[in-house]
């Protein structure tokens, strides 16, 4: 039997030192005994991170929704596959059992088939958190159709970019989508996205708040009619173990957004083996994660690993403020929730409201606790070992990305010691490496550098759609034969991570990735504005608060900067969503730069927070001057 389940510390090790011994090896034992193949592969592993090229199990086939739904009907087939928690309390919870949604996502299949899609035509999902968002992204992988999700907060500019990059021939979205107190007109942004894109015939819509919608003739179709009349069986697509299964959008520091690239056989062994270790998913579990199936941590551990695992997922549709602040402890005690994942945003978000939301319910299922997304700060860590977990549930720190597919640092809930604020150990197979400026492993404890990763794992991305150069400039090449993340991170004494943040152009802000240069390109389009520079300033719900620095053109002087802002702002809600507004605008004479053009952030990223003692040699810069001025500017408010 190979090492499915990690049940103590000695045990991680020595799994862990098997795994980069002979990853290989590894990895086949996973995936033979595992999960189901419609043929095996001829090779494990084959790489060569200078191109790059990464393949698993490369001759394998398989479908995914085998794995996750059908492999389940004869042990599993009552037990209940989804919860779907609406925003509204006081509308029914729903119990999705595995047959039924073996029955749904078959249906949904056919209608895939019916209106044209096959396989490797790309779908837009653009749907809020209901059982039909889980369904599609099945369905498309159950025919072989590559699923991009775009997170339903997206505006109509932003999700026609992204339709466009994966030239999708299909959306499918819905008649709007209840958030809280508020509807949204989620059709009607689609209907302008459109404008934009000639590569989309269909759209599909969920009737999902009974709203009295545009249908543009030939174009919409609503979903249920034609579920209604479609077969309650499907069966799926033959695939390849690297055919891809997915696009989702991840923000870059620079340009238009990166359409990483999952593959099949690869993502499902990883993302199953670690739903199951790190969270120490047992059959009768319920599992719920708050995320939105938007992200990559919806698509892991919400859709694939836990329904590959056969566990119970929750799907939440609401917010955590609604109707009032104890929305999650009031679920978490309504389905008796063992494991809980969410983000250090949204546990300061809580943790501000004050304990008397926690008292009023009974949170003695909890086991484990997660967290994703962002460092998650000494504070906020205790507030949910106290508070939510009594101390007695294991805090899992999960460090990944959108890139990595799967968690890549982290606890295994029970085996691994955890400490505040750490990621502690690399998961199993994962051999990461910290680097310092030059290029150079850092070895040895106690130090701090670039975190990388010196050999591939299942789940990596394999590319950017359409730009394979990116996908090297970025990941590739600032190391040799790495994979360069992006974060910084230190080692303690005992070789546990510390995740310390990005170290290049891209803010996290309430646990989403925002790139500046988008920002900036939405702010530089308003006609009196000449140039401008966002950055970070640490907040204490939101992780980060953006602070933008604008420099206007003549004709912007002399303008009521009041209105300004709010244009500013209407400009990037309208191009990227309300998620990337600014918190501070700051009209300034100049913007800090090199001699070579390039703007120096980090001095502004002090100047935002008001830590200005030390700004280091600012004697090289073009304009110094405007250093001074600036500083004045944001003292004065
Ligand atoms: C950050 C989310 C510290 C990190 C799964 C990473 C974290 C980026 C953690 C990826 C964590 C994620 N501790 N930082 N536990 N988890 N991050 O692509 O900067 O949305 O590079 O994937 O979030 O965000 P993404």
């Amino acid at each position: 039997m190979s090492n499915y389940h990690i049940k103590h510390l000695e045990e991680y090790y020595q799994v862990y030192r098997k795994s980069v011994r002979n990853p290989e090896v590894f990895w086949e034992e996973i995936a033979e005994e595992h999960f189901l193949w419609r043929k095996k592969w001829d090779t494990v592993l084959s790489w060569d991170f200078s191109k790059p090229e990464v393949k698993w199990f490369e001759g394998a086939q398989l479908n995914i929704t085998e794995n996750c739904i059908d492999r389940h009907l004869y042990t599993r087939g009552d037990k209940t596959a989804i919860i779907f928690e609406p925003n509204n309390p006081k509308e029914e919870a729903l119990h999705i059992t595995y047959k039924q949604l073996h029955e749904r996502v078959c249906k949904f299949a056919n209608v895939l088939k019916q209106q044209g899609v096959s396989k490797g035509d790309r779908v837009c999902v653009y749907l809020p958190m209901i059982p039909e968002l889980a369904i599609a992204v099945l369905a498309c992988a159950r025919i072989g159709a590559i699923h991009s999700v775009v997170f339903a907060g997206f505006s109509s500019s932003a999700l026609a970019t992204r339709i466009n990059d994966a030239s999708c021939k299909m959306v499918i979205t819905s008649d709007g989508s209840f958030r809280g107190a508020k509807t949204i007109d989620l059709k009607g942004i689609v209907d302008e996205a459109l404008k934009e894109c000639e590569c989309v015939d269909t759209v599909l819509v969920v009737n999902r708040i009974n709203s009295d919608i545009h249908m543009e003739s030939g174009r919409d179709k609503w979903l249920a009619p034609l579920l209604e009349k479609a077969s309650g069986n499907f069966k799926p697509e033959i695939m390849n173990a690297e055919d891809p299964l997915f696009i989702l959008y991840t923000s870059g520091s620079t340009g238009k957004p990166k359409g990483m690239v999952h593959t099949t056989a690869g993502y499902m062994v990883y993302t199953a083996y670690t739903f199951k270790n790190v969270f120490q998913y047992r059959e009768q579990d319920v599992y719920w994660c708050t995320a939105d199936i938007g992200w990559i941590t919806g698509h892991s551990y919400i859709v694939y690993g836990p329904l590959c695992n056969g566990a119970t997922t929750v799907m939440f549709e609401g917010v955590p403020s609604y109707p009032e602040f104890d929305r999650f402890w009031e679920i978490v005690e309504k389905h008796k929730v063992n494991q809980f994942y969410t983000a250090p945003t949204a546990i300061r978000a809580l943790a501000k409201e004050g304990v008397t939301h926690l008292e009023k319910h009974d949170l003695s299922s909890l086991k484990v606790l997660g967290t994703v997304g962002e460092p998650i700060n000494e504070e906020a860590w205790h507030w949910y070992d106290d508070n939510v977990g009594k101390r007695k549930a294991p805090i899992v720190d999960t460090w990944w990305q959108t890139e990595t597919g799967g968690i890549m640092i982290t606890p295994i809930a029970f085996a691994t010691p955890t400490k505040p604020t750490y990621a502690t150990l690399p998961f199993i197979g994962i051999q990461p490496a910290l680097i310092c400026e030059n290029g150079k492993e850092i070895k040895g404890n106690q130090v701090d550098g670039r975190l990388c990763i010196k050999f591939p794992w299942p789940s990596m991305a394999r590319t950017i759609w359409g730009n394979h150069e990116r996908y090297r400039d970025t990941y590739f090449s600032a190391y040799k034969n790495m994979y360069f993340t992006g974060d910084g991170a230190l080692r303690d004494e005992v070789g546990y991570y510390r995740i310390t943040g990005r170290v290049d152009d891209v803010i996290i802000v309430s646990g989403h990735n925002l790139g500046t240069a988008p920002i900036e390109d939405a702010i530089n389009e308003h006609p009196a504005v000449a140039e401008s520079a966002i950055v970070g300033v640490p907040h204490d719900v939101k992780g980060n608060a953006l602070f933008g620095f604008v420099t206007l053109k003549e004709t912007g002087e002399g303008r009521n900067q009041d209105n300004l802002r709010k244009e500013i702002n209407q400009l990037i809600t309208e191009q990227i969503g309300p998620i990337a507004k600014l918190d501070t605008i700051q009209f300034t004479n100049g913007l800090p730069k090199t001699r070579s053009g390039k703007i120096m952030r980090r001095i502004l990223r002090k100047i935002a927070s008001n830590d200005v003692s030390n700004l280091g040699d600012i004697s090289t810069l073009l304009n110094p001057e405007v250093v001074e001025e600036i500083i004045k500017s944001v003292q004065f408010k």
